[in-house]
């Protein structure tokens, strides 16, 4: 936040503007550009409330510095934001850039990818630690073990990425560098434990193997493998099971028995893992015939989702005819 103030009239806006000192962050050698939002706000036409901000800021500028910024909409250097409520502007200066969750690896393909700090938040959530064993059986691009290895590697979040603030003028581009130099030293070479994700579908498979790339990560720091999850086996000592399964009618209605067969896959051949499933299937556990130890609301994007924590504690597995009134259903493992 830059400046904020009263404001009744579109001349407000443009005072603001005005009265804001942004020689400090750049000048006519940077581009610009403004974007408006508003909650409440009393003011008839944003686009016009807009190019009043753009004009105040323009105009300080030429009468500090003698030029004022060109206006560039699509790559600019400077982002200003203007925010309205019933009586107040408040201005903002962007310094991230691209939104905050692009750690810029990511292949921008892939069917529903979960976002990277959605990823790197259902790690903590679940418990996980960079000293066990990690399986998504429903991997897709690979977000979830992507950001797994960066934890356990201890890659800093935005460093293979450009930040908006890299482009104003009071940046220190040599400190920025060396920064950077020093946590990439601090990086460690090998994982302790192994990182497995399957899925059915091998174009989304290459997907991951690509985006571990792009990750700067090794190709052996994440086993990806086409497979099943309903007849994987483990792949190692129990850890933990971190995924963001399937959703949706469409999906329902082309495999009908997925969650049944998954599950009976976890009972038989899992004991002992912790299995973490973000969904916003709130009848999940009921159709894995698994009782949640805790669910945990969370948004998926726009979605109202719960990551649902079942613990595989026994090995104990007897095949059952399936019937939708099974008391067992809700059970879970025992
Ligand atoms: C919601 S996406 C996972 C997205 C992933 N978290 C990412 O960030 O890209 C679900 C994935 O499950 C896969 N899938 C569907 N049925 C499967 C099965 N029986 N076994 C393994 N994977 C399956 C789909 O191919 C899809 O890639």
């Amino acid at each position: 936040q830059v400046s904020q103030g009263p404001a009744a009239r579109e001349d407000d806006i443009y005072d603001l503007a005005y009265h804001t000192p942004w020689e400090r962050w750049f000048g006519a050698e940077q581009t610009l550009r403004v974007d408006t939002s508003a909650i409440r706000s009393p003011m008839r036409s944003l686009q016009f409330c807009n190019l009043r901000a753009k004009d105040g800021i323009c105009d300080h500028l030429r009468d500090r510095e003698g030029a004022r910024p060109s206006i560039d909409t699509a790559r600019p250097d400077a982002r200003v934001h203007l925010f309205l409520d019933e009586s107040q502007a408040t201005l903002y200066l962007d310094t991230s850039g691209e939104s905050l969750f692009k750690r810029g690896w990511r292949l921008d393909k892939g069917a529903a990818p979960i976002r990277e700090n959605l990823a790197a938040g259902l790690l903590a959530l679940s418990g996980w630690t960079p000293s066990h064993p990690l399986l998504d059986p429903f991997c897709g691009s690979g977000t979830i073990l992507i950001e797994a290895a960066w934890i356990a590697l201890g890659v800093p979040p935005g460093i293979a990425r450009p930040f908006g603030f890299e482009r104003l003028r009071d940046h220190d581009a040599r400190r920025w560098r060396e920064l950077k130099e020093e946590a990439t030293a601090a990086i460690a070479r090998r994982l302790e434990t192994p990182l497995t994700g399957y899925d059915i579908d091998s174009a989304a498979v290459e997907d991951a193997r690509e985006n571990l790339l792009r990750a700067r990560l090794t190709r052996d720091a994440v086993d990806f493998q086409v497979g099943d999850a309903r007849t994987i086996g483990a792949p190692c000592q129990p850890g933990w099971l971190v995924t963001n399964p399937p959703y949706g009618e469409r999906m329902a209605a082309a495999t009908p028995d997925l969650w049944y067969e998954w599950s009976s896959n976890l009972k038989k051949h899992f004991s002992g893992w912790h299995v973490n499933v973000i969904t916003s299937d709130f009848g999940l556990p009921g159709q894995l015939r698994l009782k949640p130890r805790r669910r945990i609301p969370l948004f998926n994007g726009a979605l109202d989702c719960r990551l649902f924590q079942f613990d595989m504690v026994d090995a104990r597995y007897t095949v059952k005819p399936r019937t939708s009134a099974d008391p067992s259903d809700q059970t879970g493992p025992v």
